[in-house]
């Protein structure tokens, strides 16, 4: 039997805005296994972002409960949410959000630094996940100095780092053109082969047609959960 990693259960996020009320998660109830690789899609504002706020101890829902790796997550101050981030999950960001003064090796290392680790391990550490994702060799380099591909995979190779239990990618392929799109979501595959954990939010159809399993929300609500070959089949 697979293991439960991700265990969200009736949740809602709620806001309001002058009087209404916008219910940016509308009883969300989604279990993901260790092993998986989860899409989650959705019309812009349907409720993506908020999901993967919440999944990536971002944010706390407004009810609900969330349990990450056993871990109550859904009632912890920011102190331990930073914490539960650091420990288990290594995110993915369109924008890559490498900082530019500083060298690939040590952008890399950031999230063992402040997980407290070391710097040899650190750098051994860093080195290693340089090298899965073939960039070993650019460790000097400034983040401008590559190209946008090499720049995302600078960053997958950031959230490795810590061997985290999941991977978390926001729009991953969002500023890369077609081909260097193919190569991260190759990676990404890859990566779920050797048995991490990924899920990945997206605005596009073509994108989550790469995960095993897709979930689709709209106004805040799950109206669709299932195998990747099911869901091209309602596309
Ligand atoms: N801080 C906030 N205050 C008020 N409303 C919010 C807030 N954050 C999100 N919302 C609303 O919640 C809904 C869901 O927003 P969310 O950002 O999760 O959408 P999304 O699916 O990520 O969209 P996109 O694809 O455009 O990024 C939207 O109607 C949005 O306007
Ligand atoms: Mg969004």
């Amino acid at each position: 039997m697979a293991e439960p990693l991700i265990e969200l259960k009736d949740i809602y996020k709620i806001y309001q805005l002058g009087g209404e009320e916008v219910r940016a998660s509308d009883g969300v109830t989604l279990t993901i296994c260790r092993g998986e690789f989860v899409a989650i899609v959705g019309k812009s504002g349907s409720g993506k972002s908020t999901l993967m706020n919440i999944i990536g101890a971002l944010d706390v829902p407004s009810s609900g409960s969330y349990y990450l790796g056993g871990e109550d997550v859904g009632n912890m101050g920011d102190h331990q949410l930073a914490k539960v981030r650091n420990k288990m999950i290594g995110f993915i960001f369109q924008q890559y959000n490498l900082l530019p003064k500083l060298n690939l090796l040590e952008n890399v290392e950031l999230p063992l630094l402040y997980s407290g680790i070391g710097t040899e391990e650190r750098k051994e550490k860093a080195m290693e996940s340089l090298r899965r994702v073939g960039l070993e060799e650019k460790w000097r380099n400034l983040p401008n100095q590559l190209s946008g591909g090499q720049q995302q995979r600078v960053s997958i190779a950031r959230a490795l780092a810590g061997s985290p239990s999941l991977i978390l990618a926001d729009e991953p392929t969002g500023a890369l053109d077609s081909k260097t799109s193919r190569d991260v979501l190759d990676f990404l595959k890859q990566l779920n082969k050797e048995g991490n954990t990924i899920v990945i939010i997206t605005h596009d159809s073509t994108i989550a047609m790469e995960a095993e399993r897709v979930v689709r929300v709209h106004d805040g609500k799950i109206n669709f959960d299932g195998d990747v070959n099911e869901y091209s089949a309602i596309l």
